[in-house]
């Protein structure tokens, strides 16, 4: 009875690993670029931007989700990751879990397909040709006093809303407010 348990879990294991594997290979080869906004500068723009308790706190590609970990154990705000790699929101939702994470949501999701009309705070690190979509989007579809963070891309056309820079010499923050 105990082989046969041993087996199945090994079989389990097999197949979990044989998944990620998979994962990593197609989203590292043909999936968009994930890398993360680096934690000094994730605490740099947080105590810039000073979200509020009961704000709604959106990263548009959320990656391993730090951004809105580190937000809602800081801050207390309700977060929302959208990411489409599913390790990394399986990841994300693993360790908010167990740093035992309240008000805290990571969905697997297109960004494009996101509804983010009762944002208060919306997160982006993201390569200019997504930038801009969004920044449309946003635009459209956002609450007037929205603020928008984008890390390391300036948002084309935006300069009227743009309220504060962060200057770094390859690592820019940009933030505006719709
Ligand atoms: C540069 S990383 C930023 C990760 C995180 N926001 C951070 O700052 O640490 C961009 C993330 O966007 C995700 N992404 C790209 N296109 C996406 C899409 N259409 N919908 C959802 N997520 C997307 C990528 O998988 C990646 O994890």
């Amino acid at each position: 009875m105990l082989g046969l348990i041993v087996y199945f879990f090994g079989l389990a294991l097999c197949f979990i690993l044989i998944i990620f594997a998979w994962s990593m290979i197609v989203f590292s080869f043909f999936g968009p670029p994930a890398v993360p906004t680096p934690s000094k500068i994730i605490k740099e723009v947080l105590k810039e931007i000073s979200p509020q308790k009961d704000d709604f706190f959106i990263d548009l590609g959320s990656g391993t989700g730090r951004v809105v970990k580190t937000v809602v154990r800081e801050y207390g705000v309700k977060g929302l990751g959208v990411e489409i790699n599913p390790l990394f929101v399986w990841w994300a939702r693993l360790t908010a879990k167990l740093g035992g994470l309240k008000n805290i949501e990571f969905k697997r999701e297109n960004f494009f397909k996101t509804d983010f009309a009762k944002a208060d705070i919306v997160f982006m690190y993201l390569l200019p040709k997504y930038l801009s979509k969004m920044a449309e989007k946003i635009e459209k579809e956002g609450k007037t006093g929205t603020i928008v963070v984008s890390q390391r891309f300036w948002i084309d056309g935006w300069e009227k809303y743009l309220i504060k820079e962060i200057k770094r010499k390859h690592n820019s923050t940009y933030t505006y407010q719709i």
